[in-house]
């Protein structure tokens, strides 16, 4: 495997730049005959709409540019969302959206401010942008910390549901921190097909508010890389000008056209996963795990018995990928995706055996 090296000072780069640690990316295995529950992909293979439209791709369209603005995409969620086109914006991936939040509020003078612990990906943007960041640990129950409201910052991100713990705060809640906040609250809704609620009504009474939605998810494209952002079409405007021009090429805007346009497939596939996050849930339980309930399509889990490094590595010797995180709050802690039926079953027995 080729390994970045990461952390090697040159003395080329932007202070910030030669210190920062960079993102490190879920293991992606080579082989194939793996039970991958890591990087939260979904186990379900896209609409056959989506492979429709990406043969019928000709090649006058890849000679040509794409439509910068993937007005073909923007409309066809506008509709699903019951917003307006001009309150869209698509993206290269959730995480393009993040990194254009980043440089279109952020610098030294104005930090970003997140809960924690939440994606990692939010530190690492920061650091790339040389704004602090205030980190502002949640309770015991992932509550709505009180004290990200006061921080100051330009642009505050709640994930919602969150990564890593599945855990959902409210639209309500979310709408009064927008209130009282000055700067841009940015909803990171990557997760949020699995959710039974979400906060895309908010941008119609709050312009500070931008809803982070990924195809990759529900919608089993983290290979297409395509996301989009809902907000007022003010906001919007201004994301627009930071973004590359052609953020999004001509396959992925017709592919994520035809997924979202899918609304049966889209439905049975996120009922499918809830109903395995339900019973995985409890399979957990019955192994002596501790699992927060969740609106995502993972589960974090910890066993009251085993250490999770030692559960992980295990699993891996069986070729069972999930993830683990040695980071504060979370240390004895499994991300496990949902997968099918068929590999939560994989991972239950080789659980029962390395657990005996
Ligand atoms: C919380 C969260 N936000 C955003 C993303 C970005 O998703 P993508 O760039 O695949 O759309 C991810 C990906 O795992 C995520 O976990």
């Amino acid at each position: 495997m080729v390994e970045f090296n990461f952390g090697v000072e040159m003395g080329y780069f932007r202070a910030n730049i030669e210190k920062a640690k960079g993102y490190v990316p879920g293991f992606q295995p080579k082989e194939t005959d793996v039970v991958k529950l890591n990087t939260n992909e979904n186990p379900y293979p896209p609409s056959p709409a989506v492979m429709k439209a990406v043969a019928e791709v000709g090649a006058e369209q890849l000679r040509r540019y794409p439509d910068p603005l993937g007005d073909k995409f923007r409309e066809a969620a506008a509709e699903v969302n019951g917003v307006g086109a001009e309150n869209i914006m698509c993206c290269n991936g959730g995480d393009d959206l993040l990194a254009i939040a980043f440089e279109a509020f952020c610098d030294e003078e104005r930090l970003a401010a997140y809960p924690v612990p939440t994606y990692s990906l939010y530190p690492t943007l920061a650091e790339l942008q040389n704004c602090g960041a205030i980190e502002v640990p949640f309770d015991g129950e992932f509550n709505l910390p009180v004290k990200l409201a006061g921080s100051g910052a330009a642009l505050t991100i709640v994930c919602n549901p969150n990564a890593p713990t599945g855990t959902f705060i409210s639209a309500g809640e979310l709408a009064n921190l927008a209130e009282e906040i000055s700067g841009v609250l940015l909803i990171d809704e990557a997760y949020v097909d699995f959710a039974e609620d979400n906060c895309v009504g908010l941008i119609k009474e709050l312009d500070n508010v931008i809803i982070l939605r990924s195809m990759s998810k529900g919608y089993s494209l983290a290979g297409l890389r395509f996301g989009y952002a809902i907000a007022c079409a003010g906001l919007i405007s201004g994301l627009m000008k930071v973004k590359d021009s052609y953020n999004v090429d001509a396959i992925a805007i017709s592919a994520a056209t035809a997924a979202i346009n899918d609304r049966e497939y889209f439905r049975r596939n996120v009922e499918q996963i809830k109903k395995d996050r339900g019973i995985l849930t409890e399979q957990l339980r019955g192994l002596r795990f501790e699992v927060i309930e969740s609106s995502a399509n993972f589960v974090l889990a910890g066993n009251r018995d085993c250490k999770a490094s030692e559960i992980y590595d295990k699993l891996v010797g069986r070729k069972i990928y999930v993830r683990y995180f040695p980071v504060p709050g979370l240390g004895n802690k499994l991300r496990i995706t949902v997968g099918t039926s068929e590999q939560n079953e994989k991972l239950i027995s080789a659980l029962k055996g390395i657990l005996g």
